[in-house]
């Protein structure tokens, strides 16, 4: 061999050393829930998805999960998150949990309801008297059982948080009563209950992923959209043609930590426990964040030069999507929820 087909070969079994010893310590995270076990204990990777920014609540809760996660399992579970639709929109993903191509997601319930229909109660426009009540109920018996409806589908609940409450944007005039909507093209998530209470109020509502909205609302392929002020802030919807807010609050948009069964069923117990418990806790957590940084998106919007409507009647509104509540299919759930507040 010559000498430099020697050297050669001696660099070509040292870059091979190199990288074999990197794979080995490196977490995989091309599949998910991937155990990598070249270290003495078995590493777990997991995969979180969600909609939202990297500065939203629904990734800062997240995180703080992962890194408490992340201690009290000495790095053998690594939660790595991925926001802004980046593994799929809110409905792909709880589709996912199902599937169990995904591990953990945050979404609002909305798109959750084509898995499970009974959650379709808390899109009633105007069910909770405000922001204490819903969690009261959430946090409680009913609460509980709407969860056991998701088990039944495969997916583990963890925790109860929130997307805020909803109000109606959109770039042709202030909306101050139901004529106003009056044919106004406007973007719903993809739920046959916002599609219903829409259509009744005179609108012609869009179901759509919020991957597609923006571009929509850009093109002004619809005129409006709905959605809390933290969203409308962080997507900077006032550069979307959005121009007019109006405060409705028509929908308390709660949101859930879950996680999917077959990710649940790899882990072991010990480490199954800590990341179940460490789920459990992000939600209130999430929803004091979300609290805290609602008026400033709202102050945020005004000085980008949306016009806001704060002090709407929406009774008017409650009034005209009555007949989405008659034709509400579980009932019974319906009224303890009104019965509870
Ligand atoms: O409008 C939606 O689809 C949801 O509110 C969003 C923005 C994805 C947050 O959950």
């Amino acid at each position: 061999m010559k000498g430099s087909q020697f050297y050669l070969l001696v660099l070509a079994v040292i870059v091979s050393m190199v990288l074999t010893a990197c794979g080995g310590s490196e977490t995989s995270s091309d599949e998910s829930g991937t155990a990598d076990s070249a270290g003495e204990e078995e590493v777990y990777v997991l995969q979180a998805g969600h909609s939202l920014p990297d500065d939203h609540p629904y990734e800062l809760a997240f995180l703080q999960m992962a890194e408490n996660v992340e201690e009290r399992t000495d790095g053998r579970v690594i939660i790595e998150t991925f926001p802004n639709s980046q593994i799929g929109a809110e409905r792909e993903l709880t589709e996912g949990l199902t599937f169990g191509t995904v591990d953990l997601v945050v979404s609002s319930t909305a798109p959750v309801t084509n898995f499970v229909p009974e959650l379709g109660v808390l899109d009633l426009p105007f069910l909770f008297n405000d922001r204490d009540s819903a969690v009261a109920v959430l946090e409680g018996e009913i609460g509980d059982r709407l969860f056991s409806s998701l088990e039944a589908e495969g997916i583990v609940p963890l925790s109860w948080a929130e997307n805020g409450f909803r109000h109606i944007t959109n770039s042709l005039h202030p909306i101050e009563e139901p004529a106003d909507l009056d044919g106004l093209s406007i973007r719903t998530q993809e739920n046959d209950i916002h599609l219903a209470a829409f259509e009744e109020l005179g609108a012609r509502p869009s179901p759509m992923a919020w991957t597609e909205a923006l571009t929509a609302l850009q093109q002004g392929v619809v005129d409006g959209q709905e959605n809390p002020a933290i969203v409308a802030d962080q997507f900077n919807l006032y550069d979307s043609n959005q121009e007019y807010m109006t405060l409705t609050n028509h929908v308390y948009s709660v949101a859930i930590y879950m996680m999917s069964q077959e990710t649940y069923d790899q882990l072991p117990e010990d480490l199954r426990d800590i990341v179940v418990e460490e789920g459990q806790n992000i939600g209130a957590y999430q929803r004091d964040l979300i609290i805290e940084m609602e008026q400033e998106s709202l102050d945020t919007l005004r000085e980008q030069g949306m016009q806001i409507l704060e002090d709407v009647d929406v009774e008017p509104f409650r009034e005209g999507i009555s007949s989405v509540y008659d034709s509400f299919e579980y009932q019974e759930l319906l009224n303890e929820i009104l019965e509870a507040q």
